[in-house]
């Protein structure tokens, strides 16, 4: 294998079907044993760029490479390292779960028992014994989500590709196959995850990658990102009215917005603790009574709304913060 330090590596990819350009120049890169979220809506590029790096589309600029491999020169060694799977998945409908994995070990030239073996141990990792000899098209959506993502790792593949492993998933199976998705994190596995949904990215990427309409438009781990739009803020709610417009008065210029309705007033934190002590000092001092506090974080959501001027999650899918 040749010596590089990451995973994954992809330099300015191009890719126009006819006249229309569907990536602009991506680029990224993911340190061996971590996760990167490719995050983005419909549309943004996230499976053709997964499909140039495992090696299934050809592409008409730059240049990617997995472990070190070249996906152009060197594609079947980028095969041999690497797992896929989402939408595009190679699960047979007709074939029981177990068939399919057994099926899919001996593609990768497991021998007869050791692809048994394997898929022994996938169907109990993946919760899918009970499930194992029945056709996988009498499946529920999420049992098939894990029974490909079980046929994707046959061979244990030390870089896997997973296109929207959850996408349409109801909430306890997206829960379930994000306990699948942090096994394999621990046990060392480089992960290319994309997502829709911005949450997804926050709970389980080591860095993320922002990209809308072929273009990367952003790029960091969560907090980064999430400081990139603001600071957190402070929203005080008061008794009645009289406080506060009293609060107003001696927050002065601090206040960055206050409402007569909810009787609250919001400013923006300045860094530390520190400055919500002080705050809560002036106040007690001139004897205003906070009935609620709390304090607002920035999200991902607000990231994309910065970012793309549109909101792109579902209101589901909005990050849950401290209330
Ligand atoms: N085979 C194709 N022919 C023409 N356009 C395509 C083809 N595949 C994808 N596209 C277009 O490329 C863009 C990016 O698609 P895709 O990578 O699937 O986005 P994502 O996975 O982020 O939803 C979309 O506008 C899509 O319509
Ligand atoms: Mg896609």
């Amino acid at each position: 294998m040749p010596h590089t330090d990451w995973a994954i590596e992809a330099k300015n990819l191009t890719k126009s079907y006819g006249s229309v350009e569907v990536l602009k120049g991506i680029s990224l890169r993911v340190e061996r044993g971590t996760m990167l979220a490719l995050l983005g809506p419909n549309g943004a590029g996230k499976t053709t760029t997964v499909r140039i790096l495992s090696t299934l589309l050809k592409f008409d600029g730059g240049t990617a490479t997995i472990e070190g491999y070249d996906v152009q020169s060197a594609a079947d060694d980028v095969r041999s390292v690497i797992g896929l799977t989402g939408q595009s998945a190679a699960v047979d409908e007709l074939l029981t779960g177990r068939e399919n994995l057994v099926m899919m070990g001996r593609l990768y030239r497991l021998t007869k028992a050791s692809a048994t073996a394997r898929a022994e141990e996938l169907l109990g990792e993946f919760d899918l014994v009970k499930a194992a000899d029945r056709p996988a098209k009498t499946y529920s959506g999420g049992m098939r989500r894990r029974l490909d993502l079980a046929v994707s790792l046959i061979a244990t593949p030390p870089v896997i590709f997973l296109d929207e492993p959850t996408t349409g998933l109801d909430p306890r199976s997206r829960l379930a196959m994000w306990e699948i998705i942090k096994k394999l994190m621990a046990a060392g596995t480089t992960i290319l995850l994309t997502t829709q949904y911005l949450e997804e990215a926050d709970q389980l990427a080591d860095k993320i990658v922002v990209i809308d309409g072929g273009k990367v438009i952003a790029e960091g781990t969560a907090a980064e990102l999430k400081s990139k739009v603001g600071k957190d803020r402070l929203e005080l709610t008061f008794s009645n009215a009289k406080m506060l417009d009293q609060a107003v008065k001696v927050l002065g210029n601090r206040v960055a917005d206050s409402s007569d309705k909810a009787l609250s007033v919001t400013i923006v934190i300045q860094d530390n603790n520190e400055d919500i002590r002080t705050t809560l000092e002036v106040l007690a001092a001139a004897k205003l009574n906070i009935s609620e506090m709390a304090i607002h974080k920035p999200t991902l959501d607000d990231v994309f709304l910065s970012l793309t001027g549109k909101q792109k999650s579902d209101v589901s899918q909005r990050i849950k913060e401290t209330k």
